[in-house]
């Protein structure tokens, strides 16, 4: 045991000399620009190089920025991937140079799952179950139309987030999905596309509730339901992902409902766990899952607000 001691000890490796290339999507979102802080000082704090490559929501960019960091030799590449498809080659081409991948915020298709030594992210199917019993509880049989703001097609989170909503209302006739289309997770397209839905759905009289797969699409179809003379947050209800600042001071207003938080934090575990894979081998969990919690009006939105202003979003 001692031998065997001594042999990891020399080979240990120090946290401050670690470089990771994280291949971060773009700044798509409030929630992504925090996730992008963060990142930065959890790294910092460790005393670990991150190199971050903002691929500007194209996955072209981040295989060429993963061939990149592998070329350089990087220690560890961190993957937040746009889509979940499409992967293989190139997760194949860090595992010959023996680089360990670990997945942020997003999954990849279980095809790729030798291909990354960890994944730290939410469970998504669950936030949207979350936020489809709230609707649901919320309604209390009444009938009700729900307009859906998808996330960007092909991302797990999309997939995930709209079919635990649906999980949540199947088997409560009173609510139906009546609109479903992509707002790309930001708040321009969330406003344009619920322009289009209140413009489909009677100037909006038709609809009873939205719900946003994040809170940025949100905050722009809160805009144009004002736009359109609608009251959002007591004439047609809210429910959205994310839990950023903005959202807080919008429900303090009386203008949005329920978020279901997710934490802008992957970075920190990610790095807990690659320090300890490379000081000692420790084989962290596939899945290194993180909290969702709900937050409503009744949950003082403008002290959360306060609090969470300058965490970086
Ligand atoms: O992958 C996480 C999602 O990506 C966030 O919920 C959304 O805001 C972001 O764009």
């Amino acid at each position: 045991a001692t031998a065997v001691a001594c042999a990891l000890s020399t080979t240990a490796v120090r946290a401050d000399e670690l470089t990771v290339g994280f291949s971060q999507i773009g700044s798509e979102s409030g929630w992504r620009a925090a996730e992008t802080t963060v990142s930065k000082s959890e790294a910092q704090k460790r005393g670990v190089n991150l190199k971050i490559a903002d691929a500007q929501q194209k996955q072209e960019n981040q295989i060429k920025a993963i061939r990149a960091f592998v070329a350089q030799g990087v220690d560890a590449i961190f993957l937040a991937p746009v889509v979940s498809t499409g992967w293989d080659t190139v997760l194949k081409e860090a595992q010959e140079a023996e680089i360990p991948v670990i997945l942020l915020d997003r999954d990849i298709d279980p095809s790729g799952k030798d291909l990354y030594l960890t994944a730290v992210t939410s469970d998504s199917v669950h936030e949207g179950k979350v936020a489809g019993d709230w609707l649901v509880q919320t309604l209390n049989g009444k009938p009700c139309n729900v307009v859906e703001l998808q996330g960007t097609v092909g991302a797990s989170v999309a997939t995930n987030r709209k079919k635990g909503f649906e999980d949540a209302i199947a088997g409560h006739s009173n609510v139906k999905v009546v609109r479903s289309q992509t707002g790309d997770f930001t708040r321009a397209k969330g406003k344009e596309v619920m322009e289009s839905f209140i413009k489909a759905e009677g100037g909006g009289k038709d609809i009873c509730a939205v719900y946003a797969h994040n809170d940025d699409m949100m905050v722009g179809a809160i805009q144009a339901m004002k736009e359109a003379g609608l009251k959002p947050g007591s004439e047609i209800l809210t429910v959205s992902i994310d839990a950023v600042p903005d959202i807080f001071k919008a429900m303090a207003a009386g203008e949005a409902n329920a978020t279901v938080e997710l934490t802008p934090n992957m970075a920190g575990p990610a790095l807990d766990a690659l320090i300890a894979y490379k000081k000692n081998g420790t084989v962290p969990p596939k899945w290194i899952q993180t909290e969702s919690k709900l937050y409503t009006a009744a949950d003082n939105p403008q002290a959360v607000y306060e609090s969470k202003k300058d965490l970086g979003y």
